[in-house]
């Protein structure tokens, strides 16, 4: 496994694969892996075929956290992450600084409008120009034919599936399914974070949003998740929204398939997930 630090060395290094049959394809990651991070490398190393090249990339991207506390909290456990590329058969980790990232001048950012209004969006600004900046950015370095995400943040993949259709970016999207916790919890690098009092209370979000995701009235079903989560004193929540699954604006009648969505605050530990409910 090769480990390289700036765009210029994963260039390099890359051209030794160049021959090689099979698809470069990039897990983009910020590190702090857990089985969520390693099920997205296996879709990677299958989607890459026996000869392909599985790239991880793992950067804290400073220019999508909109709290300079989440950016500073968040975990960085490098040497475990190594082990864990090392471990899943990774090819070459991309571990690259804010400096060999980000001109202090820079002047450019990848903006999506619509997907990207509601939700995190509204809740985290700038959040997803972020994103996509560092995404498309990542795709360029790598040079890579396809890239796996998870379908935990559905709203980060929409958006990403907009700006390679909208840019017409030759970079195929990989979905993977949302990795859980025995007791349901979403995986995420964040949960390591919660109190053991926050980490036994953290599955209500699940729970209450699939058993509301059962009601077949917007309203009831909005109140329902909303009282269910605020039945918790330890849980604040940030944005609760039924959404169309498609657009991402709120609905008010169950016509399409919609997405329940919810980000809830442990203090500072901000947790999301999300459920499908299917039309009347
Ligand atoms: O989902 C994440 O971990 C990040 O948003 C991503 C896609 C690696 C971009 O920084």
């Amino acid at each position: 496994m090769r480990v390289v630090e700036t765009g210029a060395e994963l260039r390099e290094v890359l051209l030794e694969y160049a021959g090689l049959a099979g698809r470069r394809v990039l897990v983009p990651t910020m590190g702090a892996l857990h089985h969520g991070h390693l099920e997205l490398v296996r879709l990677a190393r299958e989607a890459a075929g026996p000869g392909g090249t599985v790239i991880v990339s793992i950067f804290v991207n400073p220019i999508q956290f909109d709290r300079s506390a989440d950016l500073e909290a968040y975990p960085r456990p490098l040497e475990s992450d190594l082990e864990k590329c090392l471990a899943a058969g990774v090819d070459v980790v991309f571990l690259p600084d804010r400096q060999s990232m980000y001109f202090p001048d820079r002047s450019t950012t990848v903006t999506e409008s619509l997907l990207s209004s509601g939700l995190c969006g509204a809740t985290r600004p700038g959040h997803f120009d972020g994103v996509c900046t560092v995404v498309l950015k990542l795709f360029l370095l790598s040079g890579c034919h396809a890239a796996v995400f998870g379908e935990k943040d559905f709203q980060q993949l929409a958006i990403i599936r907009r700006m390679v259709r909208d840019l017409d970016v030759p970079v195929e999207i990989i979905e993977c399914p949302t990795v859980r916790e025995s007791d349901g919890l979403a995986m995420s690098s964040r949960n390591v974070r919660l109190t053991s009092k926050q980490r036994a209370d953290a599955p209500r979000i699940r729970r209450v949003l699939a058993a509301a995701a059962g009601l077949r009235d917007v309203e009831e079903i909005l109140a329902s998740a909303r009282s269910g989560i605020e039945a918790s004193p330890l849980a604040r929540i940030d944005y609760l929204s039924l959404v169309d699954a498609e657009t991402l604006q709120p609905v008010t009648r169950l016509e399409r398939p919609a997405v329940l969505a919810a980000a809830v605050f442990y203090d500072e530990v901000r947790l999301i997930d999300h459920v499908g409910v299917a039309p009347l």
